[in-house]
């Protein structure tokens, strides 16, 4: 989908604010190193990091060698060649006037260039200095697109509730026009997320069962086996509803129900997303008590090991309520969703780290070797063992007509040299080359917060909480929403094809 990589303005220039940080560090500098060693990137590209450590460029490549080992996919080659092109600048991002030191870098690497060139400005930051970056660069004219495109990345948390992501919007459109903000869902850049379109709109064979009419219902999954580890300062101020489900899984429900666009060019499709996201039906107090189960984990011993309260972990109150899980039942208003109940749930600490799509589809009319035929379901395996599988019934061989369920399997890892990039790789190159399809648009975040802000609201007056086993499947009240519509969640593990062998 790299719809407008041709006719966009390359940012050449790449400046990472809290470029000394843990994103830059992990993610970020070694994606661009990744991209650097494919060729993708612009040939003549220069990264600055900025941030107020007092690194010289000399001392900022040193400490980034080993980040680069560690977190880059590729082999270890060309690390010098691609740090002679980083370079780096201390400055006080809270401190408007220090911003001339960058405008000062900015203009004579201008001077240096002898075509257009544009720049790319990337908030790796805590989200309090997302007001002031954009403004500091708007009064040194940083933002001037007159001389240069000029694009900003911005992470989540985009806003902690919908009046605070129309404000962050706001004030970003006072320097910048939505057509130059590109917002990081790494969900969105992931390869098997961005499968969904191709397998629902380019096989025919799916495609025209894709509704209420086939489909019974369906299951999102984002399980991971971790507890917050060192984030549970931030985690503590979140929760799953904030740190996952309005982002992440919204969007991945949106690829996974969206509406075909009528061309493939960005605006289309995330014109989809967006109408999608608006579709969902409100929740009131009385779904909310029916339809939502919310969790927090406590201590258990997994195979040997000993794993803490949520409550016991560094950076977390000792009486939160904070929710470490979260199941809940939602529906699309439209005519080709209604009816069809979707499941999403996503917790921390559960018994493996699987993201996972189910779709379930209906009983033959007339179901002629008995009811207990198992309804065909189709798995999309966002990670890990990325892959799909079709589940369908067989005639056991031998006397009579007992059906059996069995599987049909693609794992990308039979592609062989074919590898799957990082989602980071794929969004930085997107940003870089102005191809905004795979980022948030502010329609579609302001739609998510609109539906999840009842839940917000509603769990100030204290929705029950429930504990569940650091290292089980959550609440067991989770089995129960799907129980009295008479449906199951799949309990997934780490290998795709799990007949046999169930590995967590
Ligand atoms: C991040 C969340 O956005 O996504 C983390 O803040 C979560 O809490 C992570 O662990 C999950 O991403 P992935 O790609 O590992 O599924």
């Amino acid at each position: 989908m790299n719809l407008n990589r041709n006719s966009a303005v390359q940012c050449e220039c790449i400046v990472i604010f809290g470029a000394s940080g843990d994103l830059s560090f992990r993610k970020l500098l070694p994606s661009f190193y990744d991209l650097f060693r494919l060729k993708q990137l612009p040939e003549n590209f220069v990264i600055l990091g900025v941030s107020r450590t007092a690194y010289s460029n000399e001392e900022f490549r040193e400490t980034l060698v080993d980040a680069l080992k560690e977190y880059s996919r590729l082999q270890h080659d060309g690390i010098e060649d691609f740090l002679s092109n980083v370079y780096y600048l201390s400055l006080n991002t809270s401190d408007e006037a220090d911003y001339e030191k960058l405008k000062r870098w900015l203009d004579t690497y201008k001077d240096k260039q002898d075509k257009e060139y544009g720049t790319l400005f990337y908030l790796a930051t805590p989200p309090s200095l997302f007001s002031i970056i954009p403004k500091s660069l708007a009064a040194h004219k940083l933002n001037d697109q007159n001389s240069g495109t000029k694009r900003l990345v911005v992470e989540k948390p985009l806003g902690r509730d919908l009046q605070s992501a129309i404000e962050l919007d706001a004030l970003l459109h006072q320097y910048f026009d939505e057509k130059y903000i590109y917002r990081i869902d790494h969900y969105l850049g992931k390869e098997t997320v961005q499968n969904l379109l191709v397998f629902r709109f380019a096989n025919g064979l799916f495609e025209p069962l894709w509704n209420r009419n086939f489909i019974d219902y369906v299951e999102i999954t984002s399980a991971e086996s971790l507890g917050v580890e060192s984030r549970g300062g931030y985690y503590d101020q979140s929760g799953a509803l904030r740190d996952m489900f309005q982002n992440h899984l919204l969007q991945v429900l949106a690829m996974m129900a969206m509406e075909p666009p009528a061309v493939l060019k960005a605006d289309a499709i995330r014109d989809e997303v967006a109408k999608l996201l608006e579709s969902l039906k409100p929740l009131n107090e009385q779904a909310i008590n029916h339809d939502l189960v919310l969790g927090q984990y406590i201590g258990s011993t997994v195979r040997g090991k000993t794993l803490k309260p949520y409550r016991e972990e560094k950076g977390v109150d000792t009486t939160s309520r904070t929710e470490t899980y979260a199941a809940l039942k939602l529906s699309v208003q439209n005519s080709r969703w209604n009816g069809v109940p979707f499941y999403i749930r996503t917790g921390k600490r559960l018994p493996t780290r699987v993201t996972e799509v189910v779709i379930h589809f209906k009983q033959t009319p007339h179901p002629v070797f008995g009811e207990s035929t198992p309804n065909n379901k189709l798995i999309i395996r966002i990670q890990p063992d990325e892959g799909i599988v079709i589940k369908f019934g067989l005639k056991k061989p031998g006397v009579g007509f007992d059906t059996e369920e069995v599987s049909m399997d693609f794992r990308y890892a039979d592609l062989g040299e074919m590898k799957i990039t990082s989602a980071y790789e794929r969004l930085l190159l997107d940003a870089v080359n102005g191809d905004p399809t795979l980022f948030a648009r502010s329609d579609a975040v302001q739609a998510c917060w609109q539906f999840v802000e009842p839940i917000l609201e509603y769990q100030k007056a204290e929705h029950s909480l429930y504990g569940y086993a650091a290292g089980t499947w959550g609440p067991k009240e989770a089995e129960d929403l799907l129980a009295r519509d008479h449906k199951k969640w799949r309990y997934p593990c780490k290998n795709l094809t799990d007949t046999h062998f169930c590995e967590l």
